[in-house]
């Protein structure tokens, strides 16, 4: 059985204002999209993103993201079926159909529709409305409107691929979304429970509320790091990515980067995947003087694995000597390069021990590092 998702994309968004349609813009850190499309991943086998003609940034964007991209049309509907046409080939099975402007569906949903279609040719979600109904003309109530039997339908609605496929080619157009397209077409439609924070952003201000619902679902991790090598011969040291000269080198199995040591392993920590040296035994010859830029690439990659976010780093080198200041804002450039992150978003700073200690004495430098991450 293979699944998919198609993620309708190609909207223009003139209800929510602003310069730029919705699903680019920015919430809780991140593009609409990008919250949307990381729903579905590990979920189901293909992801279409369905993009509009004009979006050349998108298109750009998404070329090697590994989903397969299709052109949108003028109305939701022959976007849809762009977006079928495009898993003609895929032997699909099941289907998802969901708005881009949902990022917030939970897991849960989208598990529920997926199981609903073992026993279902289609399925989606509907919330029961529970406030009362009026008629109204301008600002007039002209009447009321019973509840009883009415639900507020969601996405992602989810159906057996052919059928769907057949029922959009025969529907003349005009529906409101894909279960009125399957319902034309002769197709039973289960139920299932919405969710009340699924919501679709549509107005200006729902950006807040989406903001507001991923706050408050948010899995925030923190990790400490903690590392210290020891002087020996050199003539130069190597800290958070930067080749500093000095007129000692820090001895270690690999380049001995004590600072970005320390940030690995508070990112191995937030994940509670244990340490470097678990990872990459110092008794292993082949990470003898390996670049510690391995080290952190593969915590991050983890981490993207686990479905986490780095939220921010901060590192804090404790030295003597050599002065860091000079260096911080290229170890910040370095280190962000390597995670994929902004600049704004990693912090280097240093301080000295007041020649107390270890650090005071200059016979090693230690780091210490903290690492946020996130998953909606
Ligand atoms: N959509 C699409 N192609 C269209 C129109 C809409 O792919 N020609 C998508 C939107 O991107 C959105 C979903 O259908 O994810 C639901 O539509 P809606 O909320 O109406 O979004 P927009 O059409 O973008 O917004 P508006 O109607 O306010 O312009
Ligand atoms: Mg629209």
């Amino acid at each position: 059985m293979t699944t998919a998702a198609i993620i309708v994309a190609a909207g223009r968004g003139e209800r929510a204002g602003g310069s730029t349609p919705k699903q680019w813009r920015m919430l809780h850190g991140r593009k609409v999209a990008d919250w949307t499309i990381e729903r579905f991943r590990n979920r189901v086998d293909h992801i279409v993103l369905v993009l509009s003609p004009d979006d050349a940034e998108a298109w750009a964007a998404f070329a090697s993201s590994g989903l397969i991209l299709a052109p949108g049309g003028a109305d939701r509907a022959s976007s849809v079926r762009s977006g079928l046409h495009a898993l003609a080939r895929h032997d699909i099975t099941k289907v998802l159909i969901h708005d881009v402007a949902r990022p917030c569906v939970s897991d849960r949903i989208i598990r529920d529709v997926l199981t609903a279609l073992d026993t279902h040719s289609a399925a989606a979600p509907g919330l029961a409305v529970t406030d009362a109904l009026w008629t109204g003309a301008g600002a007039v109530v002209t009447g009321t409107q019973a509840r009883g039997g009415l639900y507020a339908a969601q996405t992602p609605q989810g159906f057996c691929y052919d059928m769907i496929a057949a029922a959009h080619a025969a529907h003349p157009g005009g529906a409101a979304d894909d279960v009125e397209v399957a319902r034309a077409a002769g197709i039973d439609v289960a139920i299932i429970p919405g969710d009340a924070d699924n919501i679709k952003i549509t107005r200006p201000e729902d950006f807040d509320r989406a903001e507001r619902i991923m706050g408050t679902d948010m899995d925030v991790r923190l990790g400490n790091g903690y590392d210290v090598h020891r002087f020996g011969d050199g003539d130069h040291v190597i800290l958070c990515g930067v080749k500093i000269p000095h007129t000692r080198g820090l001895q270690g199995h690999s380049d001995a980067d004590v600072g970005m040591h320390a940030v690995t392993d508070a990112i191995y920590g937030a994940l509670a995947q244990g340490d470097i040296g678990q990872h990459f035994p110092p008794s292993d010859p082949q990470w003898k003087g390996a670049a510690s830029r391995i080290f952190l690439r593969h915590a991050v990659e983890l981490a993207e694995q686990m479905g986490y976010r780095i939220s921010n780093v901060d590192c804090t080198l404790v030295c003597e000597h050599p002065k860091i200041g000079p260096y911080a804002e290229a170890m910040r450039a370095e280190m962000a390069h390597i995670m994929g992150l902004r600049t704004d978003q990693v912090s280097v700073k240093a301080t000295t021990s007041e020649r107390l200690g270890f650090t005071g004495r200059s016979e090693g430098i230690a780091s210490l590092a903290t690492a946020c991450l996130v998953k909606p």
